[in-house]
């Protein structure tokens, strides 16, 4: 037996302010896709931004349903949009943001595990990896180089 060890490298950026120009307006898109969100369940907003490198930003918003598991994630929404709509299209950055109605979410709130899923598909499928910034309400801002950094030991397609 062989113990072997997986680590997984992110940046935190102490507040919005502080992102790069580019990752910044994506922030503010996503920010604007959150406030449209329907989640009267959960009360649970959670909004995504997906950069595109043709300059296109799809957006996405968490959006629930009477029958709850029949509701989606902002994550998914918008990159099955992309996926969508700009069919092949590279994928480079994806902004994501989450405030609660009842409390001051302050910190990042990072993709549930079927949006990780989701997404390495993009990533998997185009040859260059795409970068994820999460933030809360406010608070600081946490970015990844890769979706891939989200779920070690992935499955994907070249299993198939
Ligand atoms: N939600 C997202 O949109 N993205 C995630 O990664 C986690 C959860 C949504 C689903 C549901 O509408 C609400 O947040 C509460 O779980």
């Amino acid at each position: 037996m062989k113990e072997q060890k997986i680590t997984t490298t992110y940046e935190v950026y102490p507040n919005l302010e502080a992102l790069p120009a580019e990752a910044r307006f994506l922030m503010q898109k996503a920010i604007a896709a959150r406030e449209q969100a329907y989640a009267p369940y959960s009360k649970f907003k959670v909004g995504a931004a997906v950069a595109l490198e043709n300059g296109v930003i799809v957006i996405g918003s968490n959006q629930e349903n009477a029958a709850y598991p029949t509701g989606l994630c902002a994550e998914r929404v918008a990159v099955f949009s992309a996926g969508a709509n700009h069919p092949g299209v590279t994928i480079t950055q994806i902004a994501i943001t989450a405030a609660a109605s009842d409390y001051e979410l302050s910190e990042p709130v990072t993709s549930c595990g079927a949006c990780r899923q989701a997404l390495l598909e993009y990533e998997h499928n185009q040859d260059s990896l795409i970068e994820i910034f999460f933030m809360g309400a406010s608070g600081t801002v946490v970015k990844t180089k890769s979706v891939a950094n989200l779920l070690p030991l992935n499955f994907n397609s070249s299993y198939l």
